[in-house]
């Protein structure tokens, strides 16, 4: 695992969704060039969400063009049959829908012993209730700031409460689990969302739409620089 996800500074996780599809592994040299920390990657399976996207075989393809962490965010169903090959496959952390997910702290503990970092996500409709119940059992917690299935959606705003509500549990809990937001996130409110205690910024068309990929991830860390 790469150690840089264990300090304390905004992490930036551009998601290849928005990159260009006939290069992504240029577009994942690119952005590991230009300082992202953690690589997204959206698996979606027309079944969950209503986009399909691709499987392992690409993200062990993708493997051997970065050294960066690779998060496989998993929006699909019968999540528990796959996370072995996406393990297998290289991914570092790997995130599970609860709206999804049956039997949720067995998933969490299969991506465990699997070797990854196991997350737990919620949509943006999903409450936190019964998330106290899981919290020692996973790294980070994803809130989506948009419906997941597509990327250059715009930022749902109750998100932020959400996540001030999020913080405020994991401190009462003692927990050090990571949170991480992933929609509609660009320079313009990045600063709200780490001010209201998220660790890893997801963004798909902030970065990719919008070269110079260095200028935008530095602005998405240090927002107003
Ligand atoms: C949505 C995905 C996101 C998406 C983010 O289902 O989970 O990771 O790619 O894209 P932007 O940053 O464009 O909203
Ligand atoms: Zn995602």
């Amino acid at each position: 695992m790469n150690t840089k996800i264990d300090d304390d500074k905004v992490l930036i996780a551009p998601s290849i969704l928005s990159a260009d599809f006939s290069r992504l592994g240029e577009e994942i040299a690119a952005v590991e060039e230009a300082g992202a920390d953690i690589i997204h990657l959206d698996i979606m399976d027309g079944h969950f969400v209503p986009n399909i996207t691709f499987g392992p075989p690409v993200v062990a393809a993708l493997r051997k063009c970065t050294k960066l962490p690779f998060d496989c965010h998993l929006m699909i169903e019968n999540a528990d049959q796959y996370i072995p090959a996406f393990a297998d496959a290289g991914a570092d952390m790997i995130s599970v829908h609860v709206e999804t997910s049956v039997h949720l702290h067995r998933s969490l503990d299969l991506i465990r012993e699997r070797g990854a970092k196991p997350g737990a996500v919620i949509n943006p409709a999903t409450s936190l209730h019964g998330l106290s119940y899981i919290v020692r059992d996973l790294d980070y917690i994803l809130l989506m700031s948009v419906n997941p299935g597509f990327g250059g959606q715009a930022f749902i705003p109750s998100t932020l409460d959400k996540l001030k509500d999020l913080s405020a549990l994991l401190d009462k809990l003692g927990s050090e689990a990571m949170i991480q937001v992933d929609g509609g996130i660009g320079p313009d409110n990045a600063g709200k969302i780490t001010g209201a205690g998220a660790r890893i910024l997801v963004a798909g068309s902030a970065i990719f739409h919008h070269p110079p990929y260095g200028e935008v991830i530095d602005r998405l860390r240090k927002p107003g620089s």
